[in-house]
C-alpha cells in the first residue's frame, strides 16, 4: 500500500505542537492530554494517509469511508542547544530521534456518528513498545478537540498539510 507522508511536526519545548512537511516553523498546539506535560524536547508528529485517500480528497473535499489516519510521533534526535536542535553536517536544526508513539484516526460515518463520523485511538505516547490494541477513546481527550477546530475539514488539520492545504477544493 502506498502511502502519503504528509507532515513533520516540531513542537518547541513546552507542549506538542506542529510545522510541516520537511521541518517547517513550529506553532503551539497543544494536544490536552499531553497539555500538562512540559516536555523539554520538541517531537515530530508525522502524518500518514493512503494514497487513494489524498486523491479523493483533492477531488471531493472529503475522505472516503474507511480512511485511517496514522499519527507517528518522534523524538528529536539528541539535542545539544536548550531549544532541542543539534548540528549535522546540513546545520543546525532537528533530526529524527526515538519513536515516541502512535494515534489514529478513522473514518466510519456510521460507528462514529456522534463525533462527526471519526474514530479516535492511541497506542501510547511514549518510547517503544506501544500497546498492541486500543479502545476508541474518549470525547474529551481526542475527539472534542478535532470537532472544535476542524468539523469543516472532515476532522482533519489540513491546513497545517500543504498537499492536501494547497490544492484544497473548496
Ligand atoms: C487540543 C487539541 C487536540 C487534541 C485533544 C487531540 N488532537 Fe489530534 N490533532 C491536533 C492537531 C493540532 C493536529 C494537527 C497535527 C499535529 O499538531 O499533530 C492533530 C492531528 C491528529 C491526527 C492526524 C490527522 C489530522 O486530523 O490532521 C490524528 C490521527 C490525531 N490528531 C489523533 C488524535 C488522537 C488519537 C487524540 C487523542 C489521543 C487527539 N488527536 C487529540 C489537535 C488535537
Amino acid at each position: 500500500m502506498q502511502k502519503y507522508l504528509l507532515t513533520i511536526i516540531v513542537g518547541l519545548g513546552l507542549t506538542a505542537s506542529g510545522g510541516y512537511l520537511l521541518v517547517a516553523k513550529p506553532f503551539s498546539a497543544a494536544q490536552t492530554k499531553q497539555s500538562s506535560v512540559v516536555f523539554n524536547f520538541p517531537e515530530y508528529h508525522h502524518v500518514y494517509i493512503e494514497q487513494k485517500n489524498v486523491d479523493a480528497y483533492l477531488k471531493t473535499g472529503e475522505f472516503p469511508e474507511g480512511t485511517v489516519i496514522v499519527k507517528e510521533l518522534v523524538r528529536v534526535l539528541n539535542p545539544t542547544f536548550p531549544d532541542g536542535s543539534r548540528t549535522e553536517p546540513s546545520g543546525r536544526g532537528y533530526f529524527n530521534g526515538a519513536y515516541n508513539g502512535i494515534d489514529m484516526s478513522i473514518k466510519d460515518s456510521t460507528r462514529f456518528a456522534k463525533t462527526n463520523g471519526w474514530g479516535f485511538y492511541t497506542y501510547g505516547h511514549h518510547p517503544l513498545p506501544y500497546a498492541k490494541t486500543s479502545a476508541e477513546r474518549p470525547v474529551a481527550e481526542c475527539a472534542g478537540c478535532h470537532l472544535a477546530n476542524v468539523a469543516k475539514t472532515d476532522m482533519t488539520w489540513i491546513q497545517f498539510y500543504p498537499i492536501l492545504r494547497d490544492k484544497d477544493p473548496k
